[in-house]
């Protein structure tokens, strides 16, 4: 028997918020310097951002920017990043150097073209907590104050009103700039967020949870920041990345990642939910997954290829169809936990593993893991996230437990009545699926997104090797039943009515 998935529009998990579909920019590599922003190049605008970059952004409906970082976040003095006068400084984190040219005012102006929010973080490692309220005064308040005052004289009359800002990055992780216990790191936050909600109490504010489920401090660190920031945050931040974790790189293992992803949002729901009855609280912190993606280091792109220069590439991966695939498996994740997730991130936009590589001088190509992201987001923005039955086959993987093999989410659109579906087949081999709605439907289209070869890369050479394209719809009949063909590794976007 086909496996099915039953569907009834009335079994609302939660919102899919727009903003889990946000991105990361981080002055790291050739993500800012050599890649948004590249002042020589013959596209580049009189501010000096790439237009074809920014064009390629649009198609990945982004409504939120995390900048500017990241680890770089824990050595950043935005002082320096106004102005006229900017000083070129040793970025530790990165062993790279930084020439502020790319500063507040750049990026919102870059982040107005591309029409998106940006999520600022403030330094919660070197620097202070008068100096995370400053930075709220200069973008955020219309004119008191000397900061404000500042912002105008520097040419920005209007305050940008950014609404998400990050306390820190990662503060739980060895490698960070000033690393942090959670009891030091629940203070610092604890104090900052307090003064920056007294100069703007619009803002929400994201605390640092744990920076992977593989940390010796998962979960408690969470459970302890929780207790001490709980009162004044409003998201807690959880990051990920996934790569092949067996020597062979079994591709049925790195399918089955999406289930590691799975079980650690469900765990730290579970330790805020315990942490929420501690308090005896009603109040509802929600997660911000505000770095994921797949991430792979075993090319060597995780090299510094020269210290202390300006935009060399530094984790630059070539995705490859696999990747794609799991990074489709990713979002279906997020959107099954649409209860809780209500902001995330894929990082990085540009060159750092990001969808989007580009050549110094020349052109761009959108990577394998553009078109999921692409296609996902447009679809399911703003839709409500259904909970589905279904009697998908699960098989074993060696480091994620059992996998399914069609991972999907549903949801429904209810200012137009449609009904949208996810589906993605990592059986290796081709599937037939039943869906099963609550009453009779058309299918009004079918994106796909399908490649036999999971190694199948776009390159510079070969941009379009593999695109998504939109499959002919035979049958225009309405039912409730419907049947659904899935090639090998095929995702899939449906839309019925
Ligand atoms: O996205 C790359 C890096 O990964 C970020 O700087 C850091 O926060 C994480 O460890």
């Amino acid at each position: 028997m086909k496996p099915r998935i039953i569907i009834d529009k009335n079994a609302v998990l939660g919102k899919v918020e727009p903003e889990v579909f946000g991105s990361f920019v981080e002055h790291l590599g050739r993500c800012v310097y050599n890649g948004i922003y590249e002042p020589d190049h013959p596209l580049a605008d009189e501010r000096g951002f790439r237009k074809d970059v920014i064009a390629a952004i649009a198609d990945l409906h982004v409504p939120v920017l995390r900048y500017p970082g990241g680890n770089f976040v824990s050595g950043y003095d935005w002082k320096d990043t106004i102005g006229p006068n900017r000083r070129t400084v040793l970025d530790l984190a990165w062993k790279a150097l930084e020439s502020n040219e790319v500063g507040i005012d750049e990026f919102a102006y870059f982040a107005e073209q591309v029409g998106s929010e940006v999520m600022m973080a403030v330094n919660l490692a070197t620097d202070t907590i008068k100096s995370a309220h400053e930075i709220v005064e200069y973008c955020n308040l219309e004119d008191k104050g000397y900061w404000a005052n500042l912002r105008k004289e520097h040419g920005r009359e209007k305050p940008y009103k950014f609404r998400y800002w990050c306390l820190g990055n990662e503060m739980d992780g060895p490698w960070q700039i000033g690393t942090k216990t959670a009891e030091e790191y629940g203070i610092i936050a604890t104090e900052a967020a307090k003064v920056m909600k007294w100069v703007d109490p619009s803002i929400k504010v994201i605390a640092c949870g744990s920076s992977a489920s593989a940390n010796p401090t998962f979960p408690m660190w969470d459970r302890e920041v929780l207790e001490k920031c709980f009162d004044v945050v409003d998201y807690l931040s959880l990051h990920h990345y996934f790569t092949y974790l067996t020597p062979e790189h079994d591709l049925g293992d790195f399918y089955g990642s999406a289930m590691t992803f799975d079980h650690y949002i469900s765990t730290l729901q579970s330790t805020l939910e315990y942490v929420k009855a501690v308090k005896r609280s009603k109040k509802q912190i929600y997660f911000a997954v505000d770095e994921w993606n797949v991430w792979h280091a075993f090319d060597g792109s995780n090299k510094v290829v020269k210290d202390w220069e300006l935009g060399l590439p530094l984790l630059e991966n070539h995705y490859d169809f696999a990747d794609a695939v799991v990074v489709a498996t990713l979002l279906s994740t997020l959107i099954n936990h649409a209860d809780i997730v209500k902001m995330a991130c894929f990082a990085q936009l540009v060159n750092v593993i990001a969808p989007i590589l580009t050549e110094k001088g020349g052109c761009l190509v959108k990577q394998t893991i553009y078109y999921p992201i692409s296609m996902i987001s447009k679809a399911f923005a703003g839709t409500d996230a259904l909970r589905t039955f279904s009697s998908i086959k699960k098989y074993e993987t060696k480091s994620h437990g059992a996998a399914p093999e069609i991972y999907n989410s549903v949801s429904y659109n209810k200012e137009t009545g449609e009904y949208i579906v996810l589906l993605v087949n990592t059986s290796q081999e081709n599937k037939d699926i039943e869906l099963i709605f609550d009453q009779d439907v058309e299918l009004i289209s079918s994106d796909v997104y399908q490649c036999d070869d999971p190694h199948q890369k776009n390159t510079l050479e070969n941009p379009f090797a593999i695109i998504p394209s939109k499959e002919t719809i035979e049958d225009k009949s309405k039912n409730r039943t419907h049947s659904v063909e899935l090639g090998l590794n095929a995702i899939k976007v449906l839309i019925f009515k």
